[in-house]
């Protein structure tokens, strides 16, 4: 079988590392054997800051309808100094996710042996955490504007609205218990902020309770998102999947991230999961302008990323040889600069290729 991928580097580390996982897959799919013989035809897209600079948009006008034909899209990062980050961001992350109804942002937070995590517990409990995230409206969903009753310097007034509908609450919340059923520790813990955000987050409590209802085999309970972040340092072995908004789940997830060693580790995927559109595959991270054409940016979020794209393809074992090729990579000490080692993208790349076993 042949998957036909969309690759879509955009911008700085972007680059680097989605040329890291696909020679990853590629290699996997060179040395797939009869009985589950497969290829990837990959597609590259030149979209991004540059392209932006070029044309005045961060993607092709008939974008969307292009990508629509894909199996799946591969996705590096967007945003360049040089292009203000709500421009780059709307322009073509926001543009494929909201635009593909990928509602549902998974972003597992790994622990991986022979990196050192600043939590003390890491080294006393084994900790696995899936975030789920409401990919499709919250905070995010663009509602708004600037300039309103402005009357003269000074006087500016911006509104950012964030919309809660009951059906994307409860599509999100359905989608986290489903995937607590299929993990060894069966626990949701949603996050809100339902004492300060009394309309929609209330409703999202609301739905939380009615679903969890419906799954009595699962625990669950709820934590408002400041004491959440706190007891992702503080109390972290009880947290299996957890469920929040757009926002609150962008920062749980980078922070569970940096706690597993670094932002560069986080792998993600913006799934449309009625497959009506394709699904999109991510490292968690930015484009890091600051490390950004070294050489040395961390490539395992995005490596981690196809790994999830594989699972999605109906691959998942060739999805768990990309993961245990990282748990190789990383326990034998090949680490990138972010986690304290001297590792180039390449070299890390090459040793994963080489634990593919
Ligand atoms: P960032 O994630 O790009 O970088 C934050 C820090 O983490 C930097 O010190 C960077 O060097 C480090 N880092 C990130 N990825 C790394 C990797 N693979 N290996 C080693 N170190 C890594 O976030 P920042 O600096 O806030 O934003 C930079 C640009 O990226 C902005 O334009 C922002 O809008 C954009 N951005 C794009 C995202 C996306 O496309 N999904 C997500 C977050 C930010
Ligand atoms: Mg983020």
């Amino acid at each position: 079988q042949t998957f036909r991928i969309a690759a879509i580097p955009a911008d700085g580390v972007g680059r680097e590392v989605v040329a890291a996982g696909r020679e990853v897959l590629d290699a996997l799919a060179s040395a797939s054997k009869s009985a589950s013989d497969f290829a990837f035809d990959w597609t590259e897209f030149d979209w991004g800051c540059d392209h932006y600079h070029r044309t005045g948009r961060m993607m092709a006008e008939d974008g969307l309808d292009r990508l629509k034909e894909f199996d799946a899209i591969y996705f590096g990062a967007v945003g360049w100094p040089s292009v203000p980050d709500h421009i780059s961001l709307w322009g073509l992350r926001l543009a494929v996710c909201q635009g593909f109804d990928q509602w549902a942002n998974v972003r597992p937070v790994r622990f991986l042996p022979g990196v050192t995590s600043p939590l003390r517990k890491a080294a006393e409990v084994p900790l696995d955490w899936v975030v789920v995230r409401e990919n499709s409206e919250g905070e995010y969903a663009g509602l708004g504007g600037r300039n309103l009753a402005a009357r003269g310097p000074g006087s500016e007034v911006a509104i950012q609205s964030s919309l809660f509908t009951e059906a994307g609450c409860e599509r999100i919340i359905r989608y986290a218990f489903e995937l607590a059923a299929t993990r060894e520790r069966k626990h949701v813990t949603s996050v809100t902020k339902s004492n300060a955000q009394q309309f929609g987050m209330v409703l999202w409590d609301d739905v939380f309770r009615r679903v969890a209802a419906e799954y009595p085999h699962i625990e669950s309970d709820s934590c408002l998102v400041d004491a959440m972040a706190a007891r992702f340092v503080l109390r972290p072995e009880d947290l299996s999947v957890v469920v929040a908004s757009n926002l609150h789940a962008d920062i749980l997830s980078d922070l569970g991230s940096a706690l597993a060693g670094s932002l560069g580790l986080a792998a993600s995927a913006n799934y449309n999961p009625e497959r009506r559109f394709p699904s999109m595959f991510e490292p968690v991270h930015g484009s890091a302008p600051d490390i950004a054409g070294q050489g040395v940016a961390n490539p395992i979020g995005a490596i981690g990323s196809a790994a999830l794209m594989l699972g999605h393809l109906g691959l998942p074992a060739e999805a768990a040889r990309v993961d245990r090729a990282i748990e190789a990579t990383t326990a034998a000490g090949v680490l990138p600069r972010d986690l304290g080692g001297t590792a180039s993208t390449q070299e890390i790349t090459l040793a994963v290729i080489d634990s593919l076993g």
